[in-house]
């Protein structure tokens, strides 16, 4: 998947499909499902590290799971997130930041949630050759300052501050968007307007595409699930009933089995038990 190939898919009937990855074989497992993109979200700090949010994760994480999807994905189109700290000291360092996830990790672009001037950081980066992808609606790095963890934009005027962002973003020259948690109506709007891809995550279905996080997909992340995740499968269990069946196998002496265990020849382990035996006993 390309950039050229992602923009010439809005509009069309098909919805473009987007998932978190923090790692090598989860990365590898979504590439060969056909995913769209794959996102080395911020979320990572809490669904992987165990962090309270998504302000816990700095640059040298963020590359370093970046790299390791890199090694899994050959062909969803790869975006790191930029984290809270990375585009906060000006539009410079955003660049220099977002040039790192393509240089360092082999990102095919970076996404950006908005803050106040990170316009000029989206036109510095898209100047520095890097593609950005822009997020509007809740931005859970600024979310415990503006008021929790809620829907945005239920009223008209917050709605059309949101969308007025989206136009922004887009003005700027991000190729893509993720609106996260508005009601479906605006990110409607937001999809007919812009003439980029929006990506929606508990947004409602009428967005060019939706994203959500991996672990809340899978049943791998069980300290807080958003009422819009719709639970695919329950890994978190199957880990659980396989860590507690080998436990059980190993307490009872019932691993290694036979065809499990390999064996020293006989000769060897004669030759083995001389060698080993006290020096008296040798001759
Ligand atoms: O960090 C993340 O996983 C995200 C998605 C929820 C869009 O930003």
């Amino acid at each position: 998947m390309t950039i050229e190939e992602l923009l010439s898919s809005k509009g069309r009937p098909a919805k473009l499909v987007m998932l978190t990855a923090y790692d090598y074989p989860l990365a590898k497992l979504l590439d060969e499902a056909g995913v769209d993109v794959i996102l080395v979200g911020d979320s990572v700090a809490m669904v992987v590290l165990g962090r309270d949010d998504t302000t816990a994760v700095g640059m040298e994480e963020m590359l370093h799971h970046a790299k390791a999807v890199r090694r899994g994905t050959t062909r969803a189109l790869l975006i790191g997130d930029m984290p809270f700290g990375s585009f906060h000291s000006g539009a410079a360092e955003a660049a220099r930041n977002a040039r790192r996830f393509v240089e360092e990790a082999g990102c095919d672009a970076v996404k950006i949630e908005w803050i106040s001037g990170v316009v000029e950081s989206v036109r510095a980066i898209t100047a520095a050759g890097v593609p950005v992808m822009g997020h509007v609606g809740l931005t859970p790095q600024t979310a415990a300052r503006e008021g929790g963890y809620g829907m945005r934009g239920k009223r008209a005027e917050a709605a059309a501050d949101i969308i007025g962002q989206a136009d922004a973003l887009q003005g700027a020259g991000c190729f893509a968007l993720v609106v996260e948690c508005v009601p479906a109506e605006v990110a409607g709007l937001m999809t007919e307007r812009l003439s980029i891809p929006v990506f929606g995550i508990g947004s409602g279905p009428d967005c060019d595409g939706q994203v959500v996080v991996t672990h809340d997909l899978l049943g791998l992340y069980d300290r807080f699930t958003p009422r819009f995740v719709r639970r695919y499968a329950d890994l978190g269990r199957a880990v659980r009933q396989a860590a507690e069946a080998y436990a059980a196998d190993v307490r009872r002496a019932g691993f290694p089995g036979a065809d499990e265990t390999v064996h020293l020849a006989p000769e060897e382990h004669e030759r083995l038990l001389a060698i080993l035996a006290p020096a008296g006993r040798r001759s």
